[in-house]
């Protein structure tokens, strides 16, 4: 079977666009086994917004190069696990498959975005550059196509810009370019991976404003990447917060802030700042993420936890699902939850 082209509504009857159902990634290295991705599943439907969220290290961006077939292998390998596009698991398609899907169905905007940008080219030909090689365009309609995905992502000037070179941009401008790059296939489903980090606040909320903007306009899936969970309020539908390679709460995003079910995602609440409430106390989650090659045993959040209990040293907790749909993979889901109610 192949993976055709499809529009973004067509899933397959009951499931969902994109689903990641129990990942595990490691990379084999000279010091050992870090074990990076530990059972990560999630799920996006057309047109949805889910937010990845989790301190540096835990495995947002690992998840994302999997998902695009984009590991660096070795060191990294996917241990088990299916990555399910429209229905079929990318995972056991032919690298000349996982290529045609890449761009054209699934893009990503990177990490490093400001700096993947070629200094030597100007922005219209990288643009246009995708659309011959991939798309088969001639230069003039490339050129053509380049300018209106310049207008789509708001620069000014588009036209009379297309032959500047990325130093003439500002960084939210580079930005916005990065983003054209990724729009360029059409893709069904959009992985931005820390599409701000680089910006200042202002640049930021003008960046998500953008993507916000541009999902509806283009009825795009997207998964947004962060580990800043103050950027996803007005933007994202669900959240998935991760540690150490795993999905540790699964939630719409009016519950997680109403009341957070996994002391994980509290903490990381309770460290940003909130405009409607007036003399908080802001904390931070003591310690730091795990080493992956020596996960602690049990729950791996349990050094760093103020709920844990010796049942959490012991015993590993598998996801709760709570009532209202939600998981948490904390033994003390209810109680957390109820204690967040509470404050
Ligand atoms: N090439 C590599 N070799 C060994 N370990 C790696 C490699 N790339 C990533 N890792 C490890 O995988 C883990 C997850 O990395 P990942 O980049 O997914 O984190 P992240 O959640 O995206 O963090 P950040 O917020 O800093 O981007 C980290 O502990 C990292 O050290
Ligand atoms: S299982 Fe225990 S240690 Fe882990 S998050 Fe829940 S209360 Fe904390
Ligand atoms: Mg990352």
């Amino acid at each position: 079977m192949t993976v055709q082209p499809t529009p973004a509504s067509a899933t397959p009857e009951g499931g969902h666009l994109l689903e990641l159902r129990d990942l595990h990634v490691e990379f084999r290295t000279n010091e050992g086994v870090a074990r990076v991705i530990n059972g990560v599943s999630y799920h996006l439907d057309a047109g949805e917004t889910l937010a990845v969220l989790g301190e540096s290290g835990s495995g947002k961006s690992v998840t994302a190069q999997a998902i695009m077939g984009i590991l660096d292998t070795p060191p990294a390998f996917v241990r088990s696990g299916q990555i399910l596009y429209k229905g079929e698991d990318l995972l056991t398609r032919p690298e000349e498959q996982r290529r045609q899907v890449r761009g054209k169905e699934i893009a990503m905007i990177f990490q490093d975005a400001l700096s993947a940008l070629n200094p030597v080219f100007p922005v219209g030909w990288q643009i246009g550059e995708t659309l011959r090689q991939r798309a088969g365009m001639s230069r003039a309609d490339a050129r053509r196509r380049a300018i209106e995905l310049m207008d789509l992502v708001k620069i000014p000037g588009a036209a009379k810009r297309i032959g500047d070179y990325p130093h003439q941009f500002s960084g939210g401008m580079r930005q916005r370019v990065m983003i054209a790059m990724a729009l360029a296939l059409d893709p069904k489903v959009l992985i931005a991976d820390e599409p701000t980090t680089a910006l200042d606040v202002t640049v930021q909320a003008q960046i998500m404003d953008l993507l916000a903007d541009l999902r509806r306009e283009l009825n795009m899936a997207m998964i947004l990447i962060t580990h800043d969970l103050g950027v996803v309020a007005g933007v994202a539908d669900r959240i998935a917060v991760m540690y150490a390679g795993r999905i540790v709460e699964h939630a719409d995003v009016r519950s997680i802030y109403k009341a957070p079910a996994h002391p994980y995602t509290k903490g990381l609440l309770e460290s940003i700042p909130r405009l409607d409430v007036r003399g908080q106390e802001l904390s931070t989650i003591k310690g730091l993420p795990p080493n992956l090659m020596r996960i602690p045993s049990g729950c791996p959040f349990h050094p760093r936890c103020p709920y844990v209990q010796q049942v959490c040293v012991d015993e590993f907790p598998h996801d709760l699902v709570l009532g209202d749909g939600r998981t948490s993979a904390c033994h003390f889901a209810q109680e957390v939850r109820d204690d967040s109610v509470a404050r």
